[in-house]
This record gives C-alpha cells, sequence and structure tokens, in this order.
C-alpha cells in the first residue's frame, strides 16, 4: 500500500482542506434512510478539525444532470452531519460560486463547513478533460490541501476524485485507508474457503466481478434477480421472472469453466415465486424445476430465494472463512420476499474469519434489516467501487493518490 497519508501533508491548524467524501446517501421526502455514509466520513473529520484544519466537505448525491436540481440537494447532509459531528455545519448552496467562497471565508480553525453537490455543475462528470480540470481548478482554489475519502466514488475519474489531487497537496482519509486495508485482505492470500455471495437484478452488472473472482475463490453463491438467468441458462422455464437472454451464453461459460477449476457456483434449488411485484402479492415457494406450477403460471414473478436454497446458503456462508457479500438475494424491502437476504445476512455475523458486505443495496438491506454495523466483519461505503476492486481494475480515485 503507498497510499498518501494524511500526516504526510503536516501541519494543518489554520490550513483549508477540502475533504472529498461520499454522502451519497438514501433520502426518502427529504430524510435520510440510510445515514452509512454520513457516519463512515466522521473519523476524518474529527481528524482534521481537531488538528484545527478550517474543513470544507464536497460530495455528490444521486444523479442530476449537471445543473442544480432541489431533490438532489446535499441541505439535509448538512444538518446530520452536525448532530454526528456535535458542531454547527455551514452549508454553502453552491459549490464554487459566491455561497461557497463566503462559507470558506467565514470558517475558523476547526470549523467545517459542506458544499452544496458538486454534480450540480456539468464539469465535475465531464467526459471532456478540459471542461473536467476547468471545474476541478475552481474547487481546488478553495482549498490549501484535499482529503480524498470517499471510498465510493473513487471508481469515478471525475473532477473531485481524480483530478483535483493534481492542483493541491493531497492524502487519503481514514476511510479509504480502512476500507484498502479490507479489500486487500480478499485480494492477497484470503483465509479459506472463500466464499462469494453475488445478488442483485443484473448478471451483466458482475461480469467483470464473476470473471476476476472466478480463479481466485472456493464458491460463488447466486441470488437476487440475477439468478433467474442462470436458472434459464440451465435449460428452467422461469416464469416472468427477471431474466437477461443475451447473458445466458456467458453463464455457461462461467458454469463450464467453474466446474473445470473444480469452484463451485451454487444456483438456488427453490425460490419464491409471486403473483405480481408488490408486498400484497400472492406467493408461494417452488422448486427451480417448477416456477411455472404454481397457479400464478408463466406469470409468475420470482422475488426471492427459497427456504432451502436460503439454508443451504446460510450453511456455505458459515462455514467459511472468508466472505464476500454484493447484492440482496431478493426483493428485500417487501417483507413477505426479504426473508433469503435476512439469512445470508444473519449468517455472515456468524462467520469464523472475515464476513464483508459489499456496497449500497446490501448496506442497505442490513441496516433495514435490523443488524448492526458492529456485528459484521466489515460494511463497504462503496458498491460499485468495492467491485471494481475486486474485478483487479485500477481506479483513478485511488491512482490519483499514489495507490499502485
Ligand atoms: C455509489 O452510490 O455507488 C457512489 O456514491 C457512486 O455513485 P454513482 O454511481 O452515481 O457515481
Amino acid at each position: 500500500m503507498t497510499l498518501r497519508t494524511i500526516e504526510s501533508l503536516g501541519d494543518l491548524a489554520g490550513k483549508r482542506v477540502i475533504v472529498r467524501c461520499d454522502l451519497n446517501v438514501p433520502l426518502k421526502d427529504g430524510e435520510i434512510t440510510d445515514d452509512g455514509r454520513v457516519r463512515a466520513s466522521v473519523p476524518t473529520l474529527r481528524a482534521l478539525t481537531s488538528a484545527g484544519a478550517r474543513v470544507i466537505v464536497t460530495s455528490h448525491l444521486g444523479r442530476p444532470k449537471g445543473e442544480p436540481d432541489p431533490q438532489y440537494s446535499l441541505a439535509p447532509v448538512a444538518a446530520r452531519l452536525g448532530e454526528l459531528l456535535g458542531t454547527d455545519v455551514a452549508f454553502a448552496t453552491d459549490t464554487v460560486g459566491e455561497s461557497a467562497k463566503a462559507a470558506v471565508a467565514a470558517l475558523g480553525d476547526g470549523d467545517v463547513a459542506l458544499l452544496e453537490n458538486l454534480r450540480f455543475n456539468a464539469g465535475e462528470t465531464s467526459k471532456d478533460d478540459s471542461v473536467r480540470q476547468a471545474f476541478a481548478r475552481e474547487l481546488a482554489a478553495l482549498g490549501d490541501a484535499v482529503v480524498s475519502d470517499g471510498f465510493g466514488a473513487v471508481h469515478r475519474r471525475h473532477a473531485s476524485t481524480a483530478e483535483i489531487e493534481t492542483l493541491l497537496p493531497s492524502a487519503a482519509g481514514l476511510l479509504i485507508a480502512a476500507e484498502l486495508e479490507v479489500l486487500d485482505r480478499l485480494t492477497a492470500n484470503p483465509e479459506r474457503p472463500y466464499t462469494v455471495v453475488l445478488g442483485g437484478s443484473k448478471v451483466s452488472d458482475k461480469l467483470g466481478v464473476i470473471d476476476h473472482l472466478l480463479p481466485r475463490v472456493d464458491r460463488i453463491l447466486v441470488g437476487g434477480g440475477m439468478l433467474f438467468t442462470f436458472l434459464a441458462a440451465q435449460g428452467h422455464r422461469i416464469g416472468s421472472s427477471l431474466l437477461e437472454e443475451d447473458q445466458i451464453p456467458t453463464v455457461l461459460r462461467y458454469l463450464d469453466e467453474a466446474r473445470e477449476r473444480g469452484v463451485e457456483i451454487v444456483v438456488p434449488t427453490d425460490v419464491v415465486v409471486a403473483s405480481k411485484f408488490g408486498a400484497d402479492a400472492e406467493h408461494q415457494v417452488a422448486a427451480v424445476d417448477s416456477i411455472e406450477d404454481t397457479p400464478f403460471g408463466a406469470s409468475g414473478l420470482g422475488l426471492d430465494i427459497g427456504p432451502e436454497t436460503a439454508a443451504a446458503f446460510a450453511d456455505a456462508v458459515r462455514e467459511s472463512k472468508t466472505v464476500f457479500w454484493n447484492g440482496p438475494m431478493g426483493v428485500f424491502e417487501l417483507a413477505p420476499f426479504a426473508a433469503g437476504t435476512q439469512a445470508v445476512a444473519q449468517a455472515l455475523t456468524e462467520v469464523d474469519g472475515l464476513g464483508v458486505v459489499g456496497g449500497g443495496d446490501s448496506a442497505a438491506a442490513v441496516r433495514q434489516l435490523g443488524f448492526a454495523d458492529e456485528q459484521f466483519g466489515h460494511i463497504s461505503t462503496g458498491g460499485g467501487a468495492s467491485l471494481e476492486f475486486l474485478e483487479g481494475k485500477k481506479l483513478p480515485g485511488l491512482e490519483a493518490l499514489g495507490w499502485a
């Protein structure tokens, strides 16, 4: 690990330090429904305020289209950050404009300001290098140094994640360091058996990680919407369940490759089939070879792994020394289809080794199901970022910090 640390920035007292966090939290009616990413940002911010820095926090939220859009305002996050830090967090209503400049000018040593959503500026995510760099220069002009701590966004080549480091003295924050320590343990000599649990809706989102992990793990358990493409590839009729037909040849290749390598790809033996998508849907458990034999026929929708599969997955997880889990097993947001995700999450808390929850949806799922963060070896704040790391990709935001 060759990350530049905060200490390498020297004495920060009185210095204006821009901290790129990932405060991209889920919001419902203006309320934060999972503040995990805000909590994860606190240690670095505390370290900087204790050192007397004038802290300027930046982040994106959602995917606005390069202009202000109130539904993606970071204002609710400023309030939550203030509660967690136990101090007032000033909120600037723009990112590099008059409000931001005034907020920065008003900072005393140890104070914190949060700037409005970076993605309200087209330059943040622009594909045009010169446009992105011009925005990075405007942002850099607000500070004396930059600390990059938004692990969830390090796979993005954006102005605030990968350009600004070329303009100011820069270092990685404590969250990025902690995330990399765990992800490194998953890649360099993981303790065996090593099991990866993959869920979520699309196989196509997981191709890179399956390709890269197949030679490195002992088992891959397949749940979530993507399981139905595996079942279809094995010749099962899957009713109206989610299917990526164009991925069937790839799935068949994975199944062959796994057989040759002696890696188990474990596909469910039973699923929960529903009459429609909704909490009030009729539903029943079906073996994978009789999905269309329920009263819902070919219009039945598979929305969770079944109880036999959940028990088998839970056993496989519990017997492992290293587990990485990305993607819910079913539509956990709807109570009738949460049992599979619940069972895997419970088993992960019982792993005698390293159990990692990777990212966005899976992290939200375990919290929504009532688990506490401390019950797991690690809950990553990065969904896409942790997957791309495990795919062995070079991540622009880490390269900018000297990670090789
Ligand atoms: C995430 O939620 O994975 C990160 O915040 C990155 O967001 P993005 O996919 O919109 O870049």
